[in-house]
């Protein structure tokens, strides 16, 4: 899926902010008591939430001199948690209007939108000058961009000399038909999912030097063990869960990541790169 209209639609929810107040109301909370903690669950789009989100973000050597650059950044879950973690101002980009309007509120919630600025935009074409962005970072997102040469051209323009990129995407990593839908798309045709060979060649041939790669599969698999078990023991999902942001096939989207995932097909995969001076 490449097409921005196809990608917002995908990801448009149409009560977001509702569905998220009436998550905290049955925690307990209001968005006067609200913590980081509490919207990590839903605010985090990708596997292994805000448990990914910390050991993948503590390779990019982040500090409060920094201006991070959130890549496709949703709810703005990660970009927050950057500016309380590290002190980093940062910038979050977004295809998806809502994702950006509903991440505003919670920012404010947070007493976080001095530092963190979420803006409705292309990664395709940041509106930044070059060399804007001292970090920058991008979590399951790929999947929805065929042209990776020409999305870390981009990034690669924004970022300064030395700057360091993290890539942290579900990845083509085995042969086989992929089941559908997964959370990223409703159906092959509309899924962008590539080797980590292809966003490797991508980033050299945009001027950067990979540094380090992980592969993520047993930490996924056992991340979505835990959260069967516990959505077992409790009877239903969390009040505020990742199943909010996916809707009503929810449960088919992970049942289906869990098969692909399982049988080898794909794997979420951390890539570090350094544009070279
Ligand atoms: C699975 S969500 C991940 C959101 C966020 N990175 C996170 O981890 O919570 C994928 C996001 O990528 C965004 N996206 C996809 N293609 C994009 C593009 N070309 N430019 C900006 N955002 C894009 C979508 O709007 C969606 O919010």
């Amino acid at each position: 899926m490449s097409d921005p209209e196809g990608v917002s639609n995908h990801y448009t929810h149409g009560g977001l902010l509702d569905a998220i107040r009436a998550g905290l109301e049955r925690l307990g909370k209001s968005p006067d008591t609200v913590d980081i903690q509490d919207l990590g669950p839903v605010d985090e789009f990708h596997i292994g939430g805000r448990e990914a989100s910390e050991q993948f973000l503590d390779q990019l050597q982040l500090s409060g001199d920094d201006h991070v650059l959130d890549v496709g950044c949703g709810l703005g879950g990660a970009s927050r948690f950057v500016a309380h973690r590290y002190g980093s101002r940062v910038t979050g980009v977004d295809l998806t209007e809502e994702y950006v309007e509903t991440g505003r509120v919670l920012c404010s919630w947070l007493g976080l939108d001095h530092r963190v600025d979420l803006r409705q935009g292309s990664a395709m074409a940041l509106p930044h000058p070059d060399g804007e962005f001292d970090k920058a970072y991008m979590m399951h997102v790929g999947m929805n961009i065929a042209d990776k040469q020409g999305l870390f051209t981009e990034l690669h323009r924004a970022l300064k000399p030395g700057g360091r990129l993290g890539v942290y995407d579900v990845m083509r990593v085995g042969e086989g038909e992929l089941t559908f839908p997964v959370p990223w798309a409703m159906t092959a045709e509309t899924s962008a999912l590539d080797a980590p060979e292809t966003y490797k060649s991508g980033l050299s041939a945009a001027g950067f030097r990979v540094v380090a790669e992980r592969n993520r599969r047993d930490f996924a698999l056992d991340f979505f063990a835990r959260l069967q078990a516990n959505t077992a023991a409790a009877g239903g999902p969390p009040p505020l869960g990742l199943h909010i942001l996916m809707g009503e096939t929810a449960p088919t989207k992970i049942k289906n990541m869990i098969e692909n995932i399982s049988e080898g097909r794909i794997a979420p995969v951390e890539l570090i790169a350094e544009k070279l001076p």
